[in-house]
């Protein structure tokens, strides 16, 4: 497709690219042999946080080099807006069991560490063998809970991204690359 039929292209909210999809698939291979590494000889279950993280959970799997399986939850914080409400709730739950799992939690990006703490929580009542955290990104300096993250894909400097299944009220999700959302 060329850069002229690119619908995003002239968009006034669509800023700097933050992360370029080519330094998003390095990363994300890094991490996969990280993981690879750390679960060897296990079958580590990932549990995506909709719908922000499904794009990295999709390229972050096919970069580990275990039996792994998949499921995800859906949670609101959010709503359509840019700022957080500060209630969570679960929109979706999980269809598989945790008990006696290796289960990874897979987050697009911690801003305030509020919906992280209480998903983290949530899965931990749920006896799973092991919980450990994989988060793309980290907005930094903003987390009022201690994420304790054991996998971060890239810090970011405290501006409100969009792309690589980040969105605003829905849209942006596609971009390849995870960009700064000019909000005016
Ligand atoms: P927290 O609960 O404040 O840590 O916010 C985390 C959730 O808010 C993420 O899972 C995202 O769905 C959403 N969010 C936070 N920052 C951004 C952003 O910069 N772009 C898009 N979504 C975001
Ligand atoms: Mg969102």
């Amino acid at each position: 497709m060329g850069a002229e039929q690119d619908p995003h292209v002239g968009d006034p909210h669509l800023g700097s690219i933050v992360v370029a999809a080519d330094e998003l698939h390095e990363r994300i291979r890094a991490l996969g042999k990280e993981i690879s590494a750390d679960y060897a000889g296990r079958a580590p279950l990932l549990v995506g946080v909709l719908k922000g993280a499904f794009m990295f959970m999709a390229d972050l799997a096919r970069a580990i080099d275990l039996p792994v399986e998949f499921d995800f939850m859906a949670v609101s914080s959010y709503g359509s807006a840019t700022k957080t409400s500060g209630v969570v709730r679960i929109v979706k739950d999980l269809d598989l069991d945790l008990s006696g799992r290796d289960v990874i939690l897979v987050e697009d990006i911690v801003d305030s560490g509020l919906t992280l703490s209480y998903v983290r929580k949530n899965l931990q009542a749920r006896n799973p063998a092991s919980l450990e955290v994989c988060a793309l990104l980290v907005r930094e300096g903003l987390q009022k809970h201690d994420p304790r993250l054991r996998y971060v894909g890239f810090r970011i400097p405290p501006e409100f991204v969009i792309g690589y299944g980040l969105d605003v009220g829905e849209r942006y999700r596609n971009l390849p690359d995870i960009c700064v959302y000019l909000d005016s």
